[in-house]
């Protein structure tokens, strides 16, 4: 990890908007980004599928109208671009919805993607005229295709990963949590024990836990305050019970 990283500090999370707060971040100075940021799509409505009632689920979820969504997706890769070290990879995940305006951005800052993962799970939503959507895109992408960190995890690893989501059953919880598995195996792959991984769309934090519990340094960005104070307890339960 490189020591200087502006006015933030490793293994920290910060409460505000991941587009004003990465420009902080000194160039070059991240190994690895996971994100999954917002998709512009209306998350309160979906918020049935996740848990069948709602009661437990975290309001406030700040989402990005579709108008916006390419300006806003371009701003915050051309970012993820800058603040990468020169052998650094980002894990992108989107819905199918958006994923044009991803994938473009992807191209325009420089991006070499070079795996299109898709996440199969289930979590029990039902569409009668429609195939019942249960995947997400995992954009693998580098700086640069000759230089970056790819460990042997596994054999000949595959690009679909099949991992189910986290029930947190009658516990409080938000809407788009990541699976700990998932953002393991992520991490195992693409990054070693000292590197500083950032997530700047962070939710209930996940990434920062998972960085943690692995031995990587991390940082991290939500612009929802309900949210980040979520995030900030979920890190404090991981450094209890080391
Ligand atoms: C899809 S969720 C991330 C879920 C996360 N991976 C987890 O495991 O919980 C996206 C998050 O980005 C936050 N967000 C939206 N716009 C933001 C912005 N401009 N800056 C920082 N966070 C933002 C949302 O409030 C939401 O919590």
């Amino acid at each position: 990890m490189k020591s200087d990283l502006g006015p933030f500090e490793a293994d920290r999370i910060y409460q505000g908007d991941a587009l004003e707060l990465m420009e902080e971040i000194p160039s070059g100075s991240v190994d690895l980004i996971v994100t999954d940021p917002p998709f512009a799509i209306d998350f309160r409505a979906q918020r049935m599928n996740y848990n069948r009632t709602g009661r437990h689920v975290l309001d406030g979820y700040r989402e990005v109208s579709p108008d916006d969504y390419a300006d806003f997706t371009r701003t915050w890769v051309d970012e993820a671009y800058r603040v990468l070290s020169p052998s650094g990879s980002l894990y992108l995940f989107s819905g199918w919805n958006r994923l044009k305006e991803v994938l473009c951005s992807l191209d325009a800052s420089g991006f070499v993607t070079l795996n299109h993962i898709i996440w199969k799970y289930q979590f029990g939503v039902y569409t009668r005229k429609k195939y019942v959507t249960s995947h997400y895109h995992v954009l693998y992408a580098v700086k640069n295709p000759r230089n970056y960190t790819f460990n042997k995890v596994e054999h000949y690893p595959e690009d679909v990963w099949v991992i189910n989501r986290e029930y947190w059953k009658g516990k409080q919880k938000t809407p788009t949590k990541l699976p700990r598995e998932l953002v393991g195996k992520i991490l195992r792959f693409s990054s070693n024990p000292g590197d500083l991984v950032l997530d700047p769309f962070l939710g209930s934090g996940t990434v920062a836990v998972v960085s943690r519990e692995l031995g990587r340094h991390f940082l991290g960005f939500e612009i929802v305050p309900e949210y980040y104070e979520f995030a900030k307890q979920r890190l404090k339960e991981t450094l209890l019970r080391e």
